[in-house]
């Protein structure tokens, strides 16, 4: 179907048809069908199996124009197989498997009538009291950007449509509280929030949801700048815009529209192409654009974009999907499932804990994770199959057999402060060599609208552990949670901490691989605070002008200090997080030597080579995954202290070397100037290649003002 098509498609609609084509509804019954029927709606979300057969049957075959329904669902990390949260899969660093998993993703979705998922949600998310970190792929713009990428290319190569999600800065939500106002300055959402959006659009994704939030005065679905301005005209998107759920009808509440009406034309002026689940371009567009407040043009456009994403979708030659498409594989989707889980996973502190050694004749699993195969898939799930979800316990009684792991809950969830079965839980860790104990984030602690202002183990899992622990059997501690947590408590009563998100259906086998011996190799997405009053913290901060000496002492908590020093730090607190981004453990100990440039100065429109000697000094095979960061020391604004330009996945052998290098092109320097002008200004670098954001051998260079 080519634009001419289009066009000619438009032309023979009515103004009733083309409002259909902008809506978008969940299914209720028998309206609904008649609503399809009459072209009454352009999708339909949440609709799965038979139901997304026959409602496309009824589009396809009985209404006037036969236009096909784009059939939308949340496949955020998965379908029926159900990969680590978005977040456990950012640990991993590894854009390929991400591809990969939302590839099969979209396969087991598609085989069910999905063919739009609301799938990958690229916000920066720098608050871990946001439910939707879990979601996310952490604080780095970079991160997000190459991994959404990814999931946007694994999607659509399988015929499921990806959306770009939240336009824009819902991430940065005051107090970390979901839906709240976020206040970005117009540099930081040039040079953080909207590049992953940027990389996704130039990747061709074929729609992008807009955001709940009010940004600086303006609900993102009503934000003609960002919208129509930044994303359709001057990066040229010709997908469709779908709002978020009722965000446009949500403009009334914000106090930006007087009422539904009012919030039909804002949300069509600024560029929403498509409402979801409210129906305000239905009941009011064609009295607005009889009253002449509001262009047909516009309406058109919208409509345009609409059938240009069912065309690109094949929709109208093959409505009930592709023949000829890959069907799902599952054996493929579990071992791929099971990798991606394991390299999710990022071990945080090791004293003897692991691997467990071969001959731990009595392992006590412990705790309200360990054998909980639904709550370990985390949040947006609606069809993974929990009957599938192997848990620790049960993969760890396969791999070490029955009568050497034993099991007892604790806790019958991880917000119960019922110990009544505690005092079993202790007396079958003593009877044991050793306690693997699971805790953490029950998956209704996760996701949209589940914000926490604690982060502490939820229930009584502190006293679990504290309990466990005082027998004096080595605790190897698993926490399964959908957003950073305070550990500070946590790490003094295990000898092994092991952060596996929530894992996904292969949690269970995937985390037993690490326990038995795989090195970990996952590295944080996101920085872990000390405390809630250290949040917002992130790697990719400002200098300041009175910044804390960077080798100040590490403060114990609620160690009163001399107030007689004046620097950007905390009198009760220190100032660092407790574990960095890019942070991780293996089994083995990696060196970095001799970091080369293969210049010490670069002149616009250059590339620099760096790299470095990477040694696997340890007796385990281990993953590193190397960053590249960067600095510009001096700037005409303010420049972050460090910032990810790049990064590999390098597997070693114990006693082996390799040189790694990276190559950094001058385009990776750009910022926006003060002028919000995209520049690249000559100066001095500093560059590091290390194992996180607050390591690693660096080495300066200068770019050289251009020539002309
Ligand atoms: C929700 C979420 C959005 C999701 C949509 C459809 O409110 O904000 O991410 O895709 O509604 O479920």
């Amino acid at each position: 179907m080519t634009e001419h098509d289009i066009e000619q498609l438009i032309s023979r609609m009515t103004l009733a048809e083309k409002l259909g084509q902008m809506t978008q509804v969940q299914p209720h019954g028998r309206d609904q069908e008649e609503r399809v029927r009459q072209g009454g709606a352009g999708s339909l979300i949440n609709v799965v199996g038979d139901d997304a057969y026959h409602y496309q049957w009824l589009a396809v075959e009985h209404s006037r124009l036969g236009i096909p329904l784009l059939l939308g669902r949340d496949v955020i990390h998965g379908f029926q197989t159900v990969f680590p949260i978005p977040l456990g899969q950012a640990a991993a660093f590894d854009p390929e498997r991400v591809r990969q998993a939302a590839a099969h993703s979209a396969r087991e979705a598609g085989a069910a009538g999905v063919n739009w998922t609301f799938s990958p949600m690229l916000d920066v998310a720098r608050d871990p009291r946001w439910g939707r970190i879990a979601e996310s792929f952490g604080e780095d713009p970079l991160l997000i950007s190459r991994l959404g990428v990814a999931m946007v290319q694994g999607y659509q190569q399988e015929g499921v449509a990806a959306c770009a999600k939240h336009f824009v800065g819902y991430g940065a939500a005051e107090g970390g509280r979901d839906y709240s106002a976020t206040d970005l300055a117009p540099r930081a959402l040039l040079d953080t929030y909207l590049p992953p959006f940027l990389a996704a659009q130039q990747a061709g994704v074929m729609t992008v949801m807009s955001a709940f939030n009010d940004l600086d005065g303006v609900p993102a679905t009503g934000h003609e700048d960002l919208i129509r301005g930044t994303l359709k005209n001057r990066w040229g998107f010709d997908g469709l815009v779908v709002s978020d759920w009722c965000s446009v009808t949500e403009m009334i509440a914000h106090g930006f529209c007087e009422d539904a009406a009012a919030a039909a034309r804002a949300g069509v002026s600024a560029g929403v192409d498509m409402e979801m689940a409210s129906t305000s371009y239905l009941d009011h567009i064609a009295g607005l654009i009889e009253q002449g407040l509001l262009d047909i043009a516009l309406v058109d456009d919208a409509v345009r974009r609409i059938l240009r994403i069912k065309a690109r979708l094949g929709l109208f030659q093959h409505p009930y999907g592709d023949p000829g498409r890959t069907q799902p594989q599952r054996p493929v989707a579990t071992q791929l499932a099971r990798s991606l889980a394991r390299d999710s996973c990022v071990l945080l502190k090791n004293e003897q804990g692991l691997p467990l050694g071969e001959h731990a004749r009595r392992v006590a699993v412990i705790g309200p994770m360990a054998d909980a195969p639904g709550e370990q898939l985390g949040c947006w799930v609606f069809d993974g199959e929990r009957q599938h979800s192997q848990t620790v316990f049960a993969a760890l009684q396969e791999r070490l057999g029955a009568q050497r792991v034993v099991h007892a809950r604790g806790l019958e969830h991880c917000r119960s402060h019922d110990l009544d079965g505690l005092e079993a839980a202790v007396a079958l860790a003593r009877s044991a060599e050793v306690v693997v104990l699971c805790l953490g984030e029950d998956a209704g602690l996760s996701g949209e609208a589940h914000c926490r202002a604690h982060l502490d183990l939820p229930g009584a899992q502190q006293t679990l552990l504290e309990a466990v622990a005082a027998t004096g059997v080595p605790v190897v501690l698993v926490i399964m949670a959908g957003r950073p947590l305070v550990l500070g408590p946590v790490l003094p009563h295990a000898q092994a901490v092991l952060y596996a998100w929530h894992p996904g259906s292969q949690g269970g086998p995937a985390i037993v691989d690490l326990l038995c011996g795989e090195s970990p190799s996952g590295r944080l997405p996101v920085s872990f605070p000390r405390s809630v009053g250290q949040i917002p913290i992130f790697y990719n901060h400002k200098n300041t002008g009175r910044p804390p000496h960077p080798d100040a002492p590490s403060i114990p908590s609620g160690t009163p200090l001399d107030p007689s020093g004046f620097f950007a730090a905390y009198l009760d607190e220190d100032h660092r997080p407790l574990f960095p981004f890019g942070f991780g453990l293996g089994y083995t100990r990696f060196e970095y030597r001799d970091l080369q440039l293969s210049a010490s100065q670069l002149t616009p429109g250059g590339t620099l080579c760096a790299s470095v000697l990477l040694s696997n000094a340890g007796h385990r095979s281990a993953t590193e995954v190397v960053q590249l960061y960067v600095r510009d020391l001096v700037g005409s604004v303010t420049r972050p202290v460090r910032e990810l330009k790049d990064f590999q996945r390098i597997s070693l052998q114990p006693g082996e070397s390799q040189r790694v290098s990276f190559e950094l092109h001058t385009d990776a320097l750009r910022f926006h100037d003060r002028h919000l002008r995209q520049v690249c200004e000559s100066g001095r670098f500093e560059l590091w290649i290390g194992p996180d954001s607050a390591s690693g051998p660096s080495a300066v260079f200068e770019l050289m003002a251009s020539q002309a």
